[in-house]
């Protein structure tokens, strides 16, 4: 058996064991909020591997991000990232977890058993973010891609800041990034999420404005995120105006 396969067939397990109930409100609450949290996608002992493997990762290959970004209406990122080209070279589970078909069947489930695809856009299949100082945040945007998967390897203590803030059923507005942000925030209601560590989260990431807020204090909030497409999103030209800001590595970036 292939690593791949092995680690297949423990997450299928898993998955398996978890009740049919159970999984019908996941479905339910992500068809209804754009977003469902749990702590259980994984067995525990495959979640405190990927943990190590992120923190590891992190330790040897951050950079450090300090910058606004035009194309989501001028909205900060402070944190460490790192890219996925380093994560693909020095990591096993979390690329093991995007390759993952039983994982796709899964987010398939989630979403209404409409099918969710591999993006077919390397650097942001998956990164790790780090906030780390206060005032570290992921500024409001919207993704390139139809669904993200956000596994908190690190959280701060509730109250203490990086809240996933979001706002289902949006549009990003790509020729006037800045008067569509401030349209939304403005008129709609914004939720909000404290989510610890070791849960993940499914968002309708390319339909639902979100940021990560900032840190109260000195402290950790890390994630693993992964990205995903949909049927539509194969057939479109996704532009990645973000992503090349945020992750490449070719790339010295002003202010960094
Ligand atoms: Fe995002």
């Amino acid at each position: 058996m292939t690593f791949q396969e092995q680690f297949d067939t423990i997450v299928q397990n898993h998955i398996d064991s978890l009740t049919k109930d159970y999984l019908l409100v996941l479905q339910e609450r992500f068809k209804n909020e754009g977003l469902a949290m749990m702590n259980d996608m994984l067995p525990q002992p495959l979640i405190a591997a990927m943990s190590a493997e992120a923190k590891f990762l992190l330790s040897e290959n951050a950079k450090r991000r300090d910058i606004t970004i035009k194309a989501t209406g001028n909205t900060p990122r402070n944190f460490n990232v790192v890219s996925q080209d380093s994560i693909a070279e020095n990591g096993i589970l979390i690329p093991s977890f995007f390759k993952s078909e039983v994982i796709l069947n899964f987010l398939t489930f989630l979403n209404n058993n409409e099918p969710v695809h591999r993006i077919p856009y390397k650097p942001e299949e998956f990164i790790i973010n780090n906030q780390q100082k206060a005032g570290d945040t992921h500024g409001w945007h919207w993704d390139d891609y139809t669904f993200a998967l956000i596994w908190v390897i690190e959280a701060p203590k509730e109250g203490e800041g990086a809240l996933v803030e979001y706002v289902p059923d949006t549009v990003w507005d790509k020729e006037n990034p800045e008067s569509g942000l401030k349209e939304v925030l403005g008129n709609r209601e914004i939720k909000s999420l404290y989510v610890p560590q070791d849960h993940c989260y499914f968002m309708k990431a390319g339909t639902t404005l979100h940021r990560v807020t900032p840190l109260k204090n000195d402290s950790r909030r890390t994630v693993v995120v992964f990205s995903y497409a949909s049927q539509e999103d194969l057939a479109k030209n996704i532009s990645h105006e973000t992503m090349g800001e945020i992750y490449e590595n070719s790339k010295d970036l002003v202010g960094v």
